[in-house]
């Protein structure tokens, strides 16, 4: 008996040495962690349950009989994040790079259909090469596969990649169709094919960082909703961000326990808006001042500063927040801050997390690099998301909301629940200086009457007062109490039931 339990401790060991001591001192020389340490990392302590350890691949071909390491190159199972059960899987870049052969497809399939039956966040580090080169197109069947499970979850569980080495192929096909990508600098790459593949077809000479690396998809690309410093920190940053993230689309929003009351008021909000209308500040200031304890993940930082987006917590309870930024450029919505904040209010109807929204737009951005670049259609990507959720919606206006931006940024047109609007609020179609420039053209050469004309404009118009006499502000509120009226604008919208006509599926400008 003795020798059977002394084996399986063998085996087990074996299996922990993926593809030996020699590659782990490797992987650890490059900066990084193996599949095993990043899995200690990111789960409770001790809530690792590890499925298909001793699984090996079946291949023949190019003498691979001769080399199999115990678990195919992925680490899977699930555990606890505080707590709360989640799946996941780990690339083992000791074992074949990490590539996917048929039987490591199979692993990562089970662990998909295991976590969309408990309905619980699936999350996967990637450290791999794509395609098992081997294994032809059984790896081919095999990532179909896997592509398939993530789009069948999408909307149902939530889906994390974080990418933790160089991923190439499959590798980065599976991430793109998840929720959120999050990357390692220095140390991970996404490119569907190399810089070696590069030169071979364009014959373009470029490094993995140009290509791939955490720079570019964190800004340029905007493939990585954010990058950090190193492994360790990158799972604890995880961690904080699961810790926000509902199990699945009807579980609800997570409860944590806050001490930080809701009837708390900010005096410094009262002046946070300058009286120069064209001076900026940090709409994240009035984010933190907002947010249980201060503590706001911010999402897609480097990408699109112009929208802030990010999860906070009101009484304990999930928020997501969607503001202008006037510190880029003036807050204006342009294409990518329009897509930026289109994805991120589907993410967040789609797991029913309530949505604020805070308003200071001069409008959109006008130009023909904008116009070319499909502004109409990203534009109205934002327009379509806020219109088709049916979560709770509320919005305030700090200072400006021109155009057609108003009615984009959770207007009350557009489906928002409660609209407030600070007494800084200006609501028109556009600022007073283009607009008595169109008006009152006749005028232009009159420097008293344009100077008239412009009182006479920002008088009327450039306050929240024309809005709310229409209702479509639903109060002109003091900024200091702004953390009290949306926790209870939230509780009181907690029950809130919205009927969607009855179709297949909309069809989103993509
Ligand atoms: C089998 C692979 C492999 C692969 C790496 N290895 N990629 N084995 N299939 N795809 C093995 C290497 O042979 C090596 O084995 C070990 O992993 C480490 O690889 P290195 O090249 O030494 O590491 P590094 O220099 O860091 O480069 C990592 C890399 C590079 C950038 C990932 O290996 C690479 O470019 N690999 C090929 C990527 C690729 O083109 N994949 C196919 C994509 S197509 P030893 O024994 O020395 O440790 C695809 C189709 C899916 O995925 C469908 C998409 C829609």
């Amino acid at each position: 008996m003795k020798d059977i339990l002394d084996k399986l401790e063998q085996r087990r060991e074996q299996a922990r040495l993926g593809g030996g001591q020699t590659r782990i001192d490797a992987q650890h020389k490059r900066g990084k962690l193996t599949a095993r340490e990043r899995i200690e990392l990111l789960l409770d302590k001790g809530s690792f349950e590890e499925f298909d350890m001793f699984v090996e691949h079946r291949s023949h071909d190019f003498g691979m009989e001769n080399t199999r390491f115990p678990g195919d190159g992925v680490v899977t199972g699930w555990g606890t994040v505080n707590g709360r059960t989640v799946f996941l899987f780990a690339k083992d870049f000791t074992v074949f790079g990490g590539s996917l052969s048929e039987t490591h497809a199979q692993k990562i399939i089970k662990v998909q259909d295991a976590a969309m039956k408990a309905r619980a966040p699936i999350i996967g580090l990637f450290d791999a090469g794509g395609a098992r080169i081997q294994e032809g197109v059984a790896s081919l069947g095999g990532y179909g596969e896997v592509f398939k499970r993530n789009v069948m979850a999408s909307g149902v569980i939530p889906q994390i990649s974080v990418i933790m080495g160089p991923c190439a192929g499959g590798d980065v096909y599976s991430p793109a169709m998840t929720d959120f990508i999050f990357m390692v600098r220095d140390t991970s790459y996404m490119f569907v094919t190399g810089p070696d593949v590069v030169k071979t077809v364009t014959n373009e000479v470029v490094t993995a960082e140009e290509l791939g690396g955490a720079s570019i998809h964190t800004t340029k690309s905007s493939i990585a909703d954010g990058a950090y410093d190193d492994d360790v920190q990158c799972l604890l940053q995880m961690r904080r961000l699961i810790d926000f993230l509902p199990a699945s689309s009807e579980s609800g929003v997570p409860e944590w326990p806050s001490h930080d009351d809701i009837e708390r008021e900010d005096l410094s909000l009262d002046t946070l808006v300058p009286d120069n209308p064209n001076k900026p500040y940090d709409i994240r200031e009035l984010i933190t001042k907002v947010v249980d304890e201060g503590d706001f993940f911010e999402l897609s930082q480097a990408h699109a500063a112009n929208i802030v987006i990010g999860f906070g917590r009101i009484a304990g309870r999930t928020v997501g927040f969607v503001a202008n930024q006037p510190m880029a450029l003036a807050g204006v919505l342009d294409s990518d801050a329009s897509r930026k904040g289109a994805r991120f209010v589907r993410f967040c109807d789609a797991f029913e997390i309530p949505i604020v929204t805070f308003v200071d737009v001069p409008g959109f951005l006008p130009g023909t690099a904008q116009e070319q670049g499909g502004l109409i259609k990203h534009g109205a990507k934002l327009l379509f998301a806020y219109s088709q959720a049916t979560v709770p919606l509320v919005t305030i206006i700090t200072r400006k909301a021109f155009g057609g931006a108003y009615d984009v940024m959770a207007s009350k047109h557009v489906g928002a629940d409660l609209n407030y609007a600070w007494p800084t609020a200006q609501i028109a179609v556009m600022g007073a200086k283009g607009a008595v420039e169109i008006i009152f053209r006749a005028d232009i050469g009159d420097k008293d009457k344009i100077a008239a004309r412009t009182k006479e404009y920002e008088d009327r118009f450039l306050s929240p007062f024309v809005a709310a006499e229409r209702g479509y502000i639903d109060d002109v509120i003091m900024p200091r109490t702004t953390r009290r009226r949306i926790a209870r604008a939230l509780a009181m919208l907690k029950g809130k039931q919205v009927e969607m006509p009855k179709r297949k599926h909309d069809n989103l400008p993509v």
